[in-house]
C-alpha cells in the first residue's frame, strides 16, 4: 500500500538510482575492463564455449530479456534471443548443449519460468538465473546466476527490478564479450557507461513534471501505439505493457519499421503514438516514420536524446541523457514508467493493485 501517501510503485521508481548502484556494486573491474559475476559458476573456457544464448521470462521480464539479447549479440557477438517462458515450455524446444539458457524473474517463483528451467535441466541444458528474490524457487533450480539486489519490490508493475535486470544482462554481456572479441577500449567504454547510469536515471526522474503533462494528454485516448526500432522495440513493448497494466487503456507496441505494413491504417488524431527515437544509426529512418504519423494527424510523444533534430514536427518531446548506445534502452525505459504511472493517476486508478493482475503467478 501507499507509503507517506505515495503509491508503492512511485517509491520504487524513485529508488532506481540506488538499486542500480547496488546491482553494479563489486561487479565491475576497471583494470581489465570487464565484469565479474562469481555466481555464474562458469570459467573463461566455459564462457567461450557458449555458441548461443536463449533468454526466458514472462511479462516485463520477457521484454527486458529482449533488451538483454541485443546486449549479448552486440557486445559478445553470440547469437541471442528471448522468448516468453510460458510459450517455450509448451512447445517442444530443441535443447542444445552449447546454448546458455538464462531465466529472468523478479520473484523467482513464476511457474512458467520455473517449469521451463526444470525442463531444460532435465534435458541436460545449463541454465543461469537473473533473479531478485534470494533463495527463491528459480534461483534454486538454476545451475548458477546473478542476484539483482533491487531490494523488495511490492508494486505489481515492475520498475526497480526491471532496471536491475537490464544491468544484469549488461554485466553478463560484458563478461561474455571480454572473454571473446570485445576490445579493452570497448570494455572500458561500457564500464564507464554503467557507472554513469545511477546519476543519469536520477536526471530522468527529475523530468517527472513534464512527463506527467504528456501522460495526462495520453490518458484521454482509448487506444495508443508505442513504437521503436531494433534496440528501441523492446523498450516500446515494455512501455505499452506498463501503460495497459495500470491505465487499462489499449496500448499496442509495434516495430517502427512495420508501421507502413499495417498499423498506419489506424493512425488518426484520436490515436496517439509514443515513439522511442534514440540518437543512433537509425535516427533518420525513425524521424521519417514520425513524419508519416504526423501527416495523418497522429499526436506524438517522442522519447529521444537532446540533439536529435525533429524539425517542424509537432511533438511532445522527452529528452533522456545519452548513454553508450548499447545501454540506451535502460534510460529510454524510465520515462515510460512515469508516463504509465501518471496516466493511471489521472484516471484515478490504484496503481499498486491493477485489476486482474497478481505480482507473481505461481500456480497453473
Ligand atoms: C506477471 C506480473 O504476472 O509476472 C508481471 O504481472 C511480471 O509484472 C511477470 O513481469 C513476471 O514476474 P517475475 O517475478 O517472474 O519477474
Amino acid at each position: 500500500g501507499p507509503i507517506d501517501g505515495r503509491p508503492r510503485m512511485y517509491t520504487e521508481m524513485l529508488e532506481q538510482p540506488a538499486s542500480v548502484e547496488r546491482a553494479l556494486r563489486g561487479r565491475l573491474d576497471e583494470r581489465f575492463a570487464t565484469a565479474h559475476l562469481g555466481g555464474l559458476e562458469m570459467d573463461a573456457r566455459e564462457l567461450r564455449a557458449v555458441r548461443r544464448v536463449k533468454i526466458l521470462g514472462c511479462g516485463s521480464a520477457y521484454y527486458v530479456g529482449q533488451m538483454g539479447a541485443s546486449l549479448i549479440e552486440e557486445l559478445a557477438r553470440v547469437p541471442a534471443d528471448a522468448e516468453a517462458a510460458s510459450e517455450f515450455r509448451y512447445r517442444s524446444p530443441v535443447i542444445e548443449p552449447d546454448t546458455l539458457y538464462v531465466a529472468v524473474s523478479q520473484s523467482g517463483e513464476t511457474i512458467d519460468t520455473l517449469l521451463a528451467v526444470e525442463e531444460i535441466r532435465r534435458k541436460g541444458g545449463r541454465v543461469i538465473g537473473l533473479v531478485n528474490v534470494v533463495g527463491s524457487a528459480i534461483a534454486r533450480a538454476c545451475d548458477g546466476g546473478i542476484y539483482l539486489h533491487a531490494g523488495p519490490e511490492i508494486a505489481v508493475a515492475s520498475t526497480k527490478a526491471l532496471t536491475t535486470m537490464f544491468v544484469g544482462f549488461a554485466l553478463l554481456a560484458l563478461q561474455l564479450g571480454r572473454v571473446r572479441d570485445l576490445s579493452v577500449a570497448d570494455g572500458r567504454r561500457l564500464v564507464a557507461g554503467l557507472q554513469n547510469l545511477p546519476a543519469q536515471i536520477e536526471q530522468v526522474l527529475d523530468g517527472e513534471e513534464r512527463i506527467a503533462q504528456a501522460a495526462k494528454a495520453l490518458a484521454e485516448a482509448e487506444s495508443l501505439f508505442f513504437v521503436g526500432r531494433v534496440r528501441g522495440f523492446p523498450v516500446a513493448r515494455e512501455g505499452a505493457q506498463k501503460f495497459k497494466e495500470i491505465s487499462y487503456r489499449h496500448a499496442e507496441a509495434y516495430q517502427m519499421s512495420e508501421l507502413k505494413h499495417g498499423p498506419l491504417a489506424l493512425i488518426s488524431p484520436e490515436v496517439p503514438t509514443v515513439a522511442i527515437v534514440p540518437d543512433d544509426e537509425l535516427t533518420d529512418r525513425n524521424v521519417a516514420a514520425l513524419h508519416e504519423i504526423d501527416a495523418r494527424g497522429g499526436p506524438l510523444v517522442v522519447v529521444t536524446h537532446a540533439g536529435v533534430d525533429l524539425g517542424d514536427l509537432r511533438v511532445e518531446r522527452i529528452d533522456v541523457p545519452r548513454s553508450e548506445r548499447e545501454l540506451d534502452p535502460l534510460l529510454l525505459t524510465v520515462p515510460l514508467q512515469l508516463l504509465a504511472y501518471h496516466a493511471a493517476l489521472a484516471l484515478g486508478h490504484d496503481v499498486d493493485k491493477p485489476r486482474n493482475l497478481a505480482k507473481s503467478v505461481t500456480v497453473e
